[in-house]
């Protein structure tokens, strides 16, 4: 049986959190692994919170789950008070509401980079011309104006990670989900792409759950969580 709260819970200062996650865990292997195990979390409006941990915690799993790309075994997660169990179209709610970030960039290689800036939009009623002012807005904000038009494969790590940081924001996200963005670059092009990510959050005041096992990025954080065999303890503000 799943158990599920009624209703999403107000902050303590009476807000709707943009996140409620609620007793939620993800099993596999019929309950032998238990990646997420039990995660109690709420997150404001506008917060950067990291997440860190050792190999294996949960980190990736639960923000796949907050990303809506798995399903939880049980709880539920709450979308400024709206339950995920209750959407019917997640693809088009993560289209609206969320930008991802990965560590492996996840850019389509026979795609430019303008196109894949313009992915997530495409199934939005926005006319060609608006998509592709947009993305290419974007990546000249990330530096890559001369860029627009090169293939993935022809792009630094650093460059392909801008890429895939304006895609994320393309649909004027209120949440950033950024899987250890930072992890395949090295320090001069990570410094760069992490000084990109959290300014443009903060222009668009923009939520942003980053895991990484960067304490001098953790540092930035307003809230630490630290996962551990598939649960999560809270270590307060900046690492
Ligand atoms: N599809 C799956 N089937 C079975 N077990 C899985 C699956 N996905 C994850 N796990 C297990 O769940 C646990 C948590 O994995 P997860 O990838 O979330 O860890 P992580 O904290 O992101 O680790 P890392 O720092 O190495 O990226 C691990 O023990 C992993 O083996
Ligand atoms: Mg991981």
């Amino acid at each position: 049986m799943k158990l599920v709260p009624q209703s999403a819970q107000p902050s303590p200062d009476g807000a709707t959190p943009i996140l409620d996650i609620r007793n939620v865990s993800l099993h596999f292997d019929e309950g032998r692994a238990k990646a997420v195990n039990g995660v109690d979390l709420r997150i404001a409006e506008g917060e950067f919170v990291a997440i860190d941990g050792p190999s294996g915690s949960g980190k990736s799993s639960l923000l796949n789950l907050i990303g809506a790309l798995d399903v939880p075994t049980c709880g539920e997660i709450y979308f400024r008070g709206q339950p995920y169990s209750g959407i019917a179209d997640m693809a088009l709610f993560r289209s609206r509401h969320i930008g991802f970030v990965f560590q492996t960039f996840n850019l389509i290689p026979t795609l430019s980079a303008l196109e894949n800036v313009m992915i997530p939009v495409l199934g939005h009623s926005w006319s060609a011309a608006r998509q592709r002012s947009k993305a290419a807005s974007l990546l000249s904000g990330m530096g890559l104006a001369d860029r627009l038009h090169c293939f993935p494969a022809t792009l630094s790590g650093g460059e392909r990670q801008r890429v895939a940081i304006a895609r994320s924001m393309i649909n004027d996200p209120g949440l950033i989900l950024a899987d250890e963005p930072t992890g395949s670059l090295d320090s001069v092009n990570a410094q760069q792409v992490l000084e990109l990510l959290i300014g443009s959050r903060e222009e668009r005041q923009i939520t942003l759950v980053m895991v990484t096992h960067d304490r001098s990025i953790s540092a930035r954080a307003d809230r630490v969580i630290h996962m551990h065999d598939g649960r999560n303890e809270s270590l307060g503000e900046g690492g």
